[in-house]
């Protein structure tokens, strides 16, 4: 059940007019649903819990780190997936404990890795010469993430395992790895694997388990070593088109579970543990844009304040999102459009072929599932502003991020040697 309506031809999420929002807080603007973001957490938790008793999930925050989206992930249950010291440092200050988190950074320098392993946050290391750079101060918990041969995203750029990917150490050097962890004198082991982003195939899932189960069975066997607990990683897809079937959750976990229920004795089953990150808000947003410009040429280009600099994925992936004139819901399609942003780069394009009634310049344009790898990736590129964002909860609308002013876009510069022409001055001039 979607969580937006029409309401006079406006665009409504939560009952909330976002065209009004949009003209209240200005655009480009980023609106999400509290309700959503439980909803799908809750519906993560019912799925897994029919087949698994002990499990994990926590949340990838790279798909968007604001911390009021935290504390509704917090109070939900769930823990945290980080990749840098500043998002453990954000999680920590929206109230995570550091054992909630787990640490799966990439190429990370020895000063990160000791300072999260001080604080008592568990790593997640991406290769051997990475655990060895902590060899002295090694983190309660060790676990590798392992580069299956089978890698899968919905792009190639989101794809995150298999031959080509960047991450992990290859299956033949786990066995060795995990030597190496317990003559350094680890106590409690698990193991990690993420092969790619935005999957709907249940049997996506299974074979990520399936394979790593192999790997966990040789490791077992040449080191007689346990595992607490087993992360099969982030990538459960969501719908970006309407008419796309929804990823079948119960399938998924059930074809985990056999999986698991294959590899292990009765009662000696470790923990399933899962990062997803656009599951979670994917859904729980959109992205509203003011049409700047509409331009009949060989191609009918309608561009608006949603840039790339907002909105990366189209430019990065060739993503495609969902796109709507949200003040013109009842209006007749009139045509197909090339939907474009305001940043100097040909590849400035939010969507193609998108079919929308004629476009005026003012139409407010609606951008959906904007809730992932959005916000979390904009930039002020350009001079553009980083978009603000709104949340529509229980007590009404929340400003979670306020609108960009030019003094955040030059906080860090240095503008010594610069001589300062004040507008007033130039006019008299
Ligand atoms: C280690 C790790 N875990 C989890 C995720 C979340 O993935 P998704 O948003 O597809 O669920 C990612 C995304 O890149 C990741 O790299």
């Amino acid at each position: 059940m979607s969580n937006f309506s029409n309401k006079n031809g406006n665009l409504c999420l939560d009952g909330i007019d976002t065209c009004a929002l949009a003209l209240k807080y200005g655009t480009p603007l980023i609106i999400s649903s509290e309700r959503r973001i439980r909803c799908n957490a809750r519906r993560l938790v019912g799925a897994i819990s029919s087949f698994f008793t002990d499990f994990d999930i926590k949340y990838a925050m790279k798909a968007n780190p604001n911390p009021r989206i935290l504390s509704i992930i917090r109070s939900e249950g769930l823990g945290i997936d980080a990749s840098s010291e500043y998002e453990i440092r954000l999680a920590l200050e929206a109230g995570f404990r550091p054992e909630q988190i787990l640490f799966t950074p990439n190429y990370a320098s020895q000063k990160e890795l000791y300072w999260a392993s001080n604080i008592g946050v568990p790593i997640n290391f991406d290769s051997v010469s990475q655990f060895r750079l902590v060899k002295e101060r090694i983190p309660q918990s060790v676990s590798f993430r392992i580069k299956i041969e089978y890698g899968k995203g919905e792009f190639k750029g989101t794809t995150t395992s298999g031959h080509d990917a960047k991450f992990g150490i290859m299956e033949n050097e786990a066995v060795p790895a995990y030597r190496a962890a317990k003559q350094a004198g680890t106590k409690s082991f698990g193991i990690h694997v993420m092969a790619g982003s935005n999957v709907l195939d249940p049997e996506h899932t299974a074979h990520v388990a399936a394979s790593i189960l192999e790997v966990v069975k040789k490791i077992t066997d040449a080191n007689d070593i346990e595992f607490s607990f087993i992360d099969l990683g982030g990538g459960l897809g969501v719908p970006y088109q309407p008419g796309i079937k929804e990823l079948d959750l119960k399938a998924t976990f059930k074809k985990v579970h056999d999986a698991f229920a294959n590899a292990f004795d009765k009662g000696k089953m470790p923990s399933l543990s899962i990062e997803p990150g656009r599951y979670l808000v994917a859904d729980s947003s959109v992205l509203l844009g003011t049409v700047t410009d509409v331009k009949i040429q060989d191609k009918a280009f309608i561009g608006s304040d949603v840039s790339m600099n907002t909105l990366i994925r189209p430019a990065l992936y060739g993503a495609k999102h969902h796109i709507v004139l949200a003040n013109r819901l009842n209006d007749e399609v009139s045509g197909k459009y090339e939907v474009v942003g305001q940043i100097c780069e040909n590849t400035d394009r939010i969507g193609t072929d998108i079919e929308l009634p004629e476009p005026r310049i003012d139409d407010m344009m609606a951008v959906f599932d904007a809730g992932a790898y959005v916000a979390s990736m904009a930039s002020n590129y350009n001079g553009r502003p980083i978009p603000a964002e709104i949340l529509i909860s229980d007590v009404g609308e929340e400003v979670i991020r306020s609108p960009s002013t030019f003094s955040d876009y030059v906080r860090n510069y240095n503008f010594s040697g610069s001589e300062k022409t004040s507008i007033n001055a130039r006019k008299s001039s």
